[in-house]
């Protein structure tokens, strides 16, 4: 008789790569007899993959180690263990708030999780190692599964800039980039498994140099792939934003018209107190030549609102900087003060204005999305059908600008790509009719 296998159950917060690192780790215990349950209840082990870019993400894990009190309760020897950026940046501070925690794991050293797990026996253990070999090395071949169409395929990590307000360099580590054949060898065996989509991902994706052309190189080797249709990447700086990969755009079929890529302000002064090193104007200037390359292309972006010393006028940059970009997509945010980031020292703005700021910022983005949407009405497009929608007889898929897409579609199209003509446009999706 075999043990019954034991029980893993994941929580992810943060990022893409956050959701490409719980996979992983979910592979890696697998090979310790751990199966994954979607039920915490039910788990003879709980990781929470975490976040630390803002303060509300931070505090989430202490909230949800809370919730957790009853479980471990009812069942002592549960393992709970914290992973991602929390653990990486506060792992012995996790320690000793939190006895109920037996391990803690950073980013970097999480191919060490089965070891880890073995030596429970002998006490609680803490990796917070950015150790010289790379956990791709360790890790195993990604298990041949049945596979959802899309999925995220981490070919860069870590951060060399320093942005002013932001503890990704401190979390994830220096910028590293995989090997382009281990690249081209995990997105096979992706594809063999039902993948038609990847996107690439790094905390500065286009900084990558594991192939000699960059990430464009890897990008055109990624389109010789039969059965892989789609290439996304994110997430992207201007300042590594080169001439091959703008052409790519333009020439690559495979590579999907849609860009996120973040600029955080619209006021120079700003951009420089972020230590960006780049300007408003030299941003504007790059959506131009990518529209050039590929005029329909889709331009989405991160902003920060209420940086310490942002004024009116500053904020109102930053508004006239979307009002002449017209993004189809983007993400905002409040500033937050990180320890141990440059800013969090400076004078800070009042919370309410912020917020206010927030609002008007969000009001504008939010109108762009909606007249992007509208402007697809009318299209034809291409959609990779994911799943079921609400309606009966209904599926829904991305379109290759990364809206979501509802049609009248047979289940079978799940996992292909097929011609849509979009027939109207809903607040957060189209709807559109097979051709
Ligand atoms: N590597 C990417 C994304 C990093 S984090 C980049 O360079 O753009 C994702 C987004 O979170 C950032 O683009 C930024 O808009 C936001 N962010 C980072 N630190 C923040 C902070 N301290 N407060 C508020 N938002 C922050
Ligand atoms: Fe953070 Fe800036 Fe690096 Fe992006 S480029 S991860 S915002 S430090
Ligand atoms: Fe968060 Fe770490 Fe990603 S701080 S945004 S999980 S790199």
């Amino acid at each position: 008789m075999t043990d019954a296998p034991k029980k893993l159950f994941i929580k992810t917060y943060g990022c893409q790569m956050n959701v490409y690192d719980s996979e992983r780790m979910a592979e890696a215990m697998g090979g310790e007899g751990y199966v994954q349950t979607d039920s915490a209840e039910d788990a003879d082990m709980i990781l929470l993959n975490t976040c630390h870019i803002r303060e509300k993400a931070a505090e989430k894990v202490y909230s949800e180690l809370g919730r957790m009190k009853p479980l471990k309760a009812a069942k002592p020897d549960l393992r709970i263990g914290v992973a991602g950026c929390v653990a990486q940046a506060e792992g012995e501070e996790i320690m000793r708030r939190q006895p109920m925690v037996d391990l803690v794991v950073g980013p970097q050293s999480y191919h060490r999780l089965p070891e880890m797990e073995r030596r429970l026996k002998d006490g609680r253990q803490v990796d917070t190692d950015f150790p010289l070999e790379s956990k791709f090395d360790d890790l195993k071949q990604r298990p041949k599964m049945r596979r959802a169409p899309t999925a995220f395929l981490t070919v860069q990590e870590g951060c060399d800039k320093f942005c002013a307000f932001c503890v990704v360099p401190y979390t994830r580590g220096a910028e590293v980039s995989r090997p382009s054949d281990r690249v081209l060898a995990e997105a096979q065996a992706l594809v063999e498994a039902g993948v038609r989509e990847v996107t690439l991902l790094g905390q500065n994706v286009n900084a990558y140099h594991g192939h000699d052309g960059g990430l464009a190189g890897l990008v055109g080797e990624l389109a010789k792939i039969d059965g892989l249709d789609r290439i996304r990447y994110t997430t992207s700086h201007p300042n590594d934003m080169d001439d091959a990969l703008i052409a790519a755009h333009g020439d690559c079929e495979k590579l999907m018209p849609y860009l996120h890529l973040p600029v955080q302000a619209g006021s120079d002064r700003i951009l420089k107190a972020m230590n960006r090193k780049h300007d408003a104007e030299s941003y504007l200037r790059l959506i131009e030549r990518l529209r050039a390359a590929r005029p329909d292309i889709a331009m989405s972006g991160d902003f920060i609102v209420g940086f310490p010393g942002e004024t009116e006028e500053d904020f109102q940059a930053t508004l006239d900087l979307v009002e002449e970009v017209r993004y189809a997509q983007a993400y905002s945010f409040k500033y937050s003060t990180r320890p141990g980031t440059p800013a969090a020292e400076r004078a800070q703005v009042d919370e309410d204005v912020k917020a206010e700021r927030l609002a008007r910022l969000q009001a504008l983005l939010s109108r762009q999305q909606t007249e992007a949407q509208e402007a697809m009405v009318g299209r034809e497009v291409g959609v990779l059908f994911e799943k079921k929608g609400r309606l009966p007889g209904q599926m829904i898929g991305k379109s290759d600008h990364l809206f979501a897409v509802h049609a009248d579609a047979p289940e079978e199209l799940a996992g292909q790509i097929a011609r849509v003509r979009i027939t109207s446009a809903a607040p957060h999706s189209l709807t559109g009719q097979l051709v």
